[in-house]
């Protein structure tokens, strides 16, 4: 993904020139990991730019933050405030937002208790992720990490670096993305989403548990239930992946985005199918503000 590089960024309560926001080498989180962060859209809708499930990733990011050990220094409110302001000052429509805290500079090791703490929230227009329409993909060989290793339900940095090494991986093998077995063996998620496969007309979604439980797969999962779609979470095995009738990755990033091919074998009939399609429409509806029924999701900036 190539970024933008200009327009303001929010460091530590105050708004900056982009390339002015830099960090020493010597930064704890840039050694060890040491951070936590979030991935929000904002879409354009007629009444001006609004952020879906603000709420939501915010208590995210800071349930994350506990998980690490470490401390936001700035309220929930400070943090959601700051990300309409800095919305409004870049005189943007449609961004992709990614709050950050990480251990700073000053103390190195993995003891991070009193470390600084430095918080960020960078903004800028990011279109679909991988493409975004039908996607290829390959079960990685490598796990997902274990929940008996880390409090997985968080977003943390320094867990990324199983998703780059799985990601890589099915680059090389010709594919979009990975998707990450967990412990035992079962379907965990893809390296940046969550996944749906589609069977008999119901939705089936591995349980909480070895998964970050996105807030896209909760919305999903909501809208489903609303349509009248059943949604079973439950184990979901490799074979029972690759026959299903159809299969989706939920995350911020890429939004509904269907996988036609996984291992070089065809998903249903190879394109999208009708579920997944009725999904990703009515998401798109209810981002961009065209569903009353959903309005509380939205933040209007
Ligand atoms: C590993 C992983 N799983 C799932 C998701 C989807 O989460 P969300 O829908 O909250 O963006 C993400 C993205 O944040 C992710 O990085």
């Amino acid at each position: 993904m190539a970024i933008q590089k200009s327009g303001k960024i929010w460091l530590d309560g105050e708004i900056i020139n982009w390339e002015e926001a830099k960090v020493h080498v010597l930064t704890n989180a840039l050694h060890y990991g040491s951070g936590v962060f979030e991935g929000i859209r904002c879409y354009k809708t007629d009444k001006g730019p609004t952020i879906f499930r603000l709420e939501d990733h915010i208590d995210r990011f800071y349930y994350s933050a506990g998980c690490l050990s470490i401390e936001i220094p700035f309220s929930k409110n400070d943090i959601k405030k700051s990300i309409t302001t800095l919305i409004k000052i870049n005189k943007i429509n449609e961004c992709y937002i990614r709050p950050i805290a990480f251990c700073g500079y000053g103390k190195l090791g993995l003891d991070v208790s009193g470390s600084k703490v430095n918080t960020a929230i960078i903004l800028w227009p990011w279109g679909a992720y991988l493409g975004g329409i039908e996607l290829s993909a390959v079960v990685s060989s490598y796990r997902r990490l274990s929940p008996k290793s880390v409090p997985i339900d968080a977003k943390i940095s320094g867990y990324y670096a199983n998703s780059i090494i799985a990601t890589m991986e099915a680059k090389k093998r010709g594919a979009d993305e990975a998707i990450l077995l967990d412990d035992n063996g079962y379907v965990a998620e893809g390296a940046g989403e969550n996944i749906f496969i589609v069977e008999n007309g119901k939705l089936y979604t591995p349980p909480k548990g070895a998964i970050l439980p996105g807030i896209t797969r909760d919305s999903v999962m909501r809208i489903a239930k609303r349509e009248g779609i059943k949604v079973i979470e439950k184990d979901i095995s490799v074979s029972k992946l690759k026959n299903a009738e159809e299969v989706f990755f939920t995350g911020t990033a890429v939004e509904i985005c269907p996988v036609v091919k996984i291992d070089g074998q065809k998903i249903g009939k190879g394109k999208v199918g009708p579920i997944s399609l009725r999904i990703k429409e009515k998401y798109i509806r209810i981002t961009r503000g065209r569903d009353k029924k959903y309005k509380k999701w939205l933040t209007y900036v």
